[in-house]
């Protein structure tokens, strides 16, 4: 160790320096308020005049500041680099650090940011801020107003606290990911049991305004036709007949709120033959399938029979199209199902603003969709535009069926008549 260390900081500052690091990063702030810590830290120790971290985006493509010292501290989150750009575009993209002596603007690599006032400060240094594991995480810069040579141990001083830090930040980050996730599960169990009980109240009123209504009438016909049965055996006749077609009707109002659960066609069927079949109940629509056998589970096969579903009702509705396309395939790991049509198109901005406005969450249409997707840990994107068709694509964890044949039996349904084509 000589005095060539940064403003000449001999092996004890330089040990005390990574202490006072260790204990910023490991004090619980937020990620903002400790690399602001760090970048104070820093210039303090190693007496240079101001330092700058620049964090890397998610991406990995934009460096962002996210610490500096005073005067610079009012700039965080204000600076953006392109990495490739500027000196720090460039440690990040090579992983390797920069000393520039004098004479900054000399060097190719240099680009001028009037908020940071480069001209002020003569000599830079600027480390790549890299975990344990070679994983980029940002970039951290000191400069210094009067001409300074760095020497090969400041660098390597510098990158060590560059290394403390950057497994801080991992750290900090994987926790907010941790964070987001824990809060994205909570709302989509309150949503499940929104969900729940929204059907809840769509099947008691079904069953309360439709069947059991059916039910009683058909209970006083059948009254009518025993009291009738030896005096007129014609009125009986006429009361059974009427008490045969309440009985249909009911069973049919029956199959659609059970249908609201779970298309029966999915059991008689399985997914790519219902989407065939559904294509087939628009007859003024051509529609092409390109559908793969995907043995999933009951609960995700409703959710892409209920989106194409949808979104064919859609393109009958509103699109004016001619043809649709539905398209059901497997990708890295996921369910993917696209329905195109060639009609007017839209803007779905416009339409999502008013829909958050004004729809009732019914869970109808494109909200019942898009709740459908997230509600299964996937996504449902829309591209569309004025003149161009639309098209609807879900993509949802592909989660296959758990035993061989058709899904299982709708409980409280057994031995009922197989459902026909309609
Ligand atoms: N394929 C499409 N082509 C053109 N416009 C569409 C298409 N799909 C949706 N839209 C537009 O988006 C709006 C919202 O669609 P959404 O499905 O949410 O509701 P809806 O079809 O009007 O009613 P619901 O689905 O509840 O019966 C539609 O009213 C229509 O203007
Ligand atoms: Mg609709």
């Amino acid at each position: 160790m000589t005095g060539g260390r940064l403003g000449g900081v001999d092996a004890e500052r330089e040990a005390q320096l990574l202490f006072r690091v260790i204990d910023t990063i490991s004090a619980g702030l937020d990620l903002g308020r400790m690399l602001q810590g760090v970048a104070t830290l820093v210039t303090e120790t190693t007496v240079t005049d101001v330092c700058f971290v620049h964090l890397l985006d998610e991406k990995g493509r934009v460096l962002r500041l996210h610490g500096a010292t005073p005067p610079f501290d009012g700039l965080v989150g204000k600076i953006e680099l392109a990495v490739g750009e500027g000196v720090s575009g460039w440690v990040a993209e090579h992983g390797e650090p920069v000393v520039i002596t004098d004479d900054k603007t000399a060097d190719p690599r240099y680009r001028y940011i009037p908020a940071l006032r480069g001209e002020e400060f003569t000599s830079m240094l600027s480390v790549p801020i890299v975990t344990p594991l070679g994983h980029l995480v940002g970039v951290l810069n000191v400069h210094t107003r009067a001409r300074r040579e760095f020497t090969g141990a400041d660098v390597e001083l510098l990158r060590s606290v560059a290394g403390l830090v950057a497994g801080a930040i991992e750290n900090a980050r994987l926790h907010r990911r941790l964070a987001e996730r824990e809060e994205a599960l909570e709302s989509f169990a309150e949503r499940i049991v929104q969900w729940q009980e929204r059907e809840s109240r769509r099947l008691a009123g079904e069953i309360h305004d439709g069947i059991s209504q059916r039910i009683v009438s058909l209970f006083f016909h059948l009254s009518a036709a025993a009291d009738a049965i030896t005096a007129d055996p014609a009125v009986a006749a006429e009361q059974v007949a009427r008490a045969q077609e309440l009985a249909a009707a009911a069973l049919d109002e029956t199959r659609s709120a059970i249908a609201g659960l779970r298309p029966p066609v999915l059991d008689d069927l399985g997914l790519a033959a219902s989407l065939e079949s559904l294509g087939h109940s628009f007859p003024g629509l051509d529609v092409r399938i390109e559908a793969d056998d995907l043995a999933m589970a009951g609960h995700v096969e409703t959710a892409v029979y209920r989106t194409a579903q949808e979104a064919l009702q859609n393109a009958a509705k509103h699109a004016a199209a001619e043809s649709v396309l539905i398209r059901l395939s497997r990708h890295a790991g996921r369910a993917v199902l696209e329905v195109s049509d060639d009609g007017t198109g839209f803007d779905p901005g416009a339409v999502q603003h008013q829909a958050g406005a004004t729809m009732p969450p019914t869970g109808l249409g494109l909200a019942g969709m898009r709740e459908r997707a997230e509600l299964l840990g996937g996504t449902l994107e829309l591209t569309s535009a004025p003149g161009r068709g639309t098209t609807v694509r879900l993509a949802v964890p592909f989660t296959p069926r758990r035993s061989p044949g058709p899904g299982p039996a709708l409980p409280g349904t057994p031995g009922w008549p197989a459902r026909r084509q309609r």
